[in-house]
């Protein structure tokens, strides 16, 4: 949905979604699309390339749960034919959730080096209806796979480590949306940026210049703006709009066009930066994750010779451009389509032109089905 969509319905000027938020459209997954479809979409590329032999483990970061004890691993594991042989799980701490993910697979992979693990990270961003958060909506899927000989980047040490307890953005187990308190949001993600990076220097990290890129988790593709001022002028360098342009623009390419996507986010800024930006061969790329409540992690990723043969470019514009557009009045049929929440059958209709969907409720279950 265009976000002059939105403005159409809320009266606002449409520029303060495409500059103020510096937001375009956002992603409207359909009714017989979930975390599990998006996930198993996005896994069964990396699995067709790199095969599967020694993944015997599935980190699935989110925070658009389908249930309280059961993780989406297991479905995604079914789903794209891993073997039975895995273990899968997921982890939660909203939107940081993949990095740490990232980060337990590194654990593995070092102890044996034989294992791969999947990691995933997909989300829904879903705010009340006619709240200021309903702007920065938005959903994707992000699949990685860990392994000692990478074929895309180097996951490097060392990192730099934020918490505290905040009361930013939180969704309590009865809510399907959270309780956000955006201003606040904002402010804490700032202090998580310049502490992180406190801690990462502190720990004998790489200094400021060295970098060829920054990503930034982004809710909106202006919070990587605001971030990357606060980091500028703690390192004592003026952020005029050219620096910040220079620095930034190609990482969110994507997340203008797709909106939030929690965990996703800050993986989605990557590929952009990787699929717009010249050789980075070598060149050490900082990577800002942030979740709300609030856990923060700055580590560098370096791009090894060849990644570029392994950029899915084409695959992730068209993913962006296939997307069919919506007015406000479908976007509203959309959300109003809820699943049942007391044990009713429901056939799910067909929408999504996915590989897999959501077929129906039977049970109490989710049923799922691959369609190609
Ligand atoms: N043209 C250009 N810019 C405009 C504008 C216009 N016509 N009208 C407003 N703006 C700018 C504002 O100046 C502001 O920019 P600034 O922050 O650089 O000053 C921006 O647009 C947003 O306007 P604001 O009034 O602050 O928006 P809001 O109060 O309606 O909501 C959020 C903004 C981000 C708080 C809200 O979308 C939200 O709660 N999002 C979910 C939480 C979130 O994403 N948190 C981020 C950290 S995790």
């Amino acid at each position: 949905m265009d976000l002059a969509e939105l403005a159409r319905h809320t009266g606002a000027e449409v520029n303060k979604y495409y500059v103020g938020l510096g937001q375009t459209a956002q992603t409207v997954p359909a009714p017989d699309e979930d975390i599990v479809t998006m996930a198993a979409a996005a896994a069964r590329q990396i699995v067709a390339r790199h095969g599967a032999d020694g993944i015997r483990t599935i980190l699935f970061a989110t925070e658009s749960g389908i249930d309280q004890s059961k993780s989406a691993a297991v479905y995604v594991q079914d789903l794209i034919g891993l073997s039975a042989a895995t273990r899968a799980v997921e982890l939660k701490q909203a939107c940081y959730g993949g990095t740490a993910a990232l980060q337990l697979a590194a654990g593995i992979v070092a102890r044996d080096p034989q294992q791969r693990v999947l990691v995933i990270a997909a989300d829904i961003a879903k705010y009340d209806l006619d709240s200021a958060g309903e702007a920065t909506q938005g959903g994707a899927a992000v699949a990685m796979l860990v392994a000692a000989n990478p074929a895309l980047a180097v996951l490097d040490e060392p990192s730099g480590l934020y918490t505290a307890n905040v009361q930013d953005f939180w969704r309590p187990n009865y809510r399907s949306t959270p309780m956000v308190d955006g201003k606040l949001s904002i402010g804490a993600y700032l202090e998580a940026v310049e502490q992180a990076w406190k801690d990462y220097e502190g720990r004998g990290g790489r200094g400021f210049a060295e970098f060829a890129g920054f990503c930034y988790h982004q809710p909106f593709t202006k919070m990587a703006y605001k971030a990357h001022t606060r980091l500028l002028e703690l390192k004592g360098v003026e952020p005029t709009a050219a620096r910040l342009y220079a620095d930034l623009s190609r990482t969110a390419v994507y997340n203008r066009m797709i909106g939030n996507s929690y965990t996703a986010s800050l993986y989605v800024a990557l590929l952009s930066l990787l699929d717009h930006a010249e050789d980075l061969t070598g060149r050490p790329v900082a990577m800002f994750s942030y979740g709300s409540g609030a856990v923060a992690e700055l580590f560098s990723l370096t791009p090894v010779p060849g990644y570029r043969d392994q950029l899915r470019t084409a695959g992730n514009r068209a993913a962006i451009a296939g997307r069919e557009p919506i007015s406000y009045e479908n976007y509203r049929a959309v959300r109003d389509f809820a699943l049942p929440d007391d044990g009713a059958e429901l056939t799910v209709p067909a929408v999504t032109a996915s590989p897999y969907r959501l077929t129906a409720v039977s049970g109490h279950s989710r049923i799922y089905g691959a369609d190609r």
